[in-house]
């Protein structure tokens, strides 16, 4: 049975995790919420288990990347949200991002047949568009959030503004048929649980290569701007931290925070 839009009850049934998700009792699906990233954050304080799942259909505070808004109008994305208890080492941590992110671009092709890339270090992408995004938070030691937001069909009303209209696109746009919300955050729980299994087990290479199969950035000009510096060169490769290794005209340099840039053909900069 397809549920036209994303509820508790029909993802529980679409799961084929042995961890993600199944402390059943500490799922939520929410119509509406501020944020699944700032609910799970609660919950993770108050002791939620490993693998707790916090999902919406909206958000009315949706949390982007560098403070920015993310924009979840009512069934138009996939809003949701993992609790993970790692139990790796500090500074393997960012590695969690890059499981997340490849752990989305193969749910993203197993359920809807479509080949997204990756953007150093969480943009998920198709045709230099956005398709969708990672947003990592750590409120301490013990637990790290994991929100993933995928648009699933454009909002009319962001056709509306010329400004994201050009730059954001949807997974309906691509493949002109509705997705099933629940079956793609069944598939991304599975695929969350496989990456990260890698990363417990120490392959942290393999997620590496699985990062670097789907990415959109190595080999092209970036710019990314630092704190104090804008940093530009060819990116050459991910570092065992997850770091982005650029190679400059004043030598190699590693990224491990911030945003980059990608030069387009015209010289400009997406
Ligand atoms: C980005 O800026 O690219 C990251 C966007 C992450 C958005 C998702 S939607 C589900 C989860 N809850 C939030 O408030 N943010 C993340």
């Amino acid at each position: 049975m397809y549920s036209e839009h994303l509820d508790l009850a029909t993802l529980q049934t679409l799961l084929r995790t042995e961890e993600l998700g199944r402390t059943v009792s500490a799922n939520e699906v929410w119509q509406e919420i501020d944020s699944t990233n700032a609910r799970a954050l609660a919950l993770a304080q108050e002791g939620a288990p490993h693998g707790t799942i916090v999902a919406a259909r909206s958000q009315t505070a949706g949390r982007g990347r560098q403070g920015r808004q993310w924009v979840s109008p009512l069934d138009s994305g996939l809003y949701i949200s993992f609790i993970l208890r790692p139990t790796i080492a500090l500074p393997h941590i960012p590695l969690i991002s890059l499981c997340s992110g490849a752990a989305v671009a193969v749910a993203i092709h197993r359920c809807c047949g479509i080949s997204i890339g990756l953007k150093w270090v969480n943009d998920i992408v198709f045709a230099g568009k956005k398709l969708g995004g990672i947003l990592a938070e750590m409120p301490d030691r013990n637990s790290v959030i994991v929100g993933i937001g995928i648009n699933l069909r454009t909002d009319p009303n962001l056709l509306a503004s010329p400004e994201l209209r050009d730059k954001v696109i949807s997974i309906e746009d691509i493949t002109g048929s509705p997705i099933n919300a629940n079956q793609l955050a069944a598939d991304l729980a599975l695929e969350l649980e496989r990456c990260y299994g890698n990363l417990i087990a120490g392959h942290r290479t393999r997620i590496i290569d699985e990062w670097v199969e789907h990415n959109v950035t190595i080999g092209k000009v970036v710019q990314a701007r630092q704190t104090n510096e804008t940093i530009e060169g060819t990116a050459i490769g991910i570092g065992l931290d997850g770091s982005l290794v650029v190679r400059t005209a004043s030598g190699e340099r590693s990224l491990h925070a911030g945003e980059v840039s990608i030069r387009l053909a015209d010289g400009s900069y997406c």
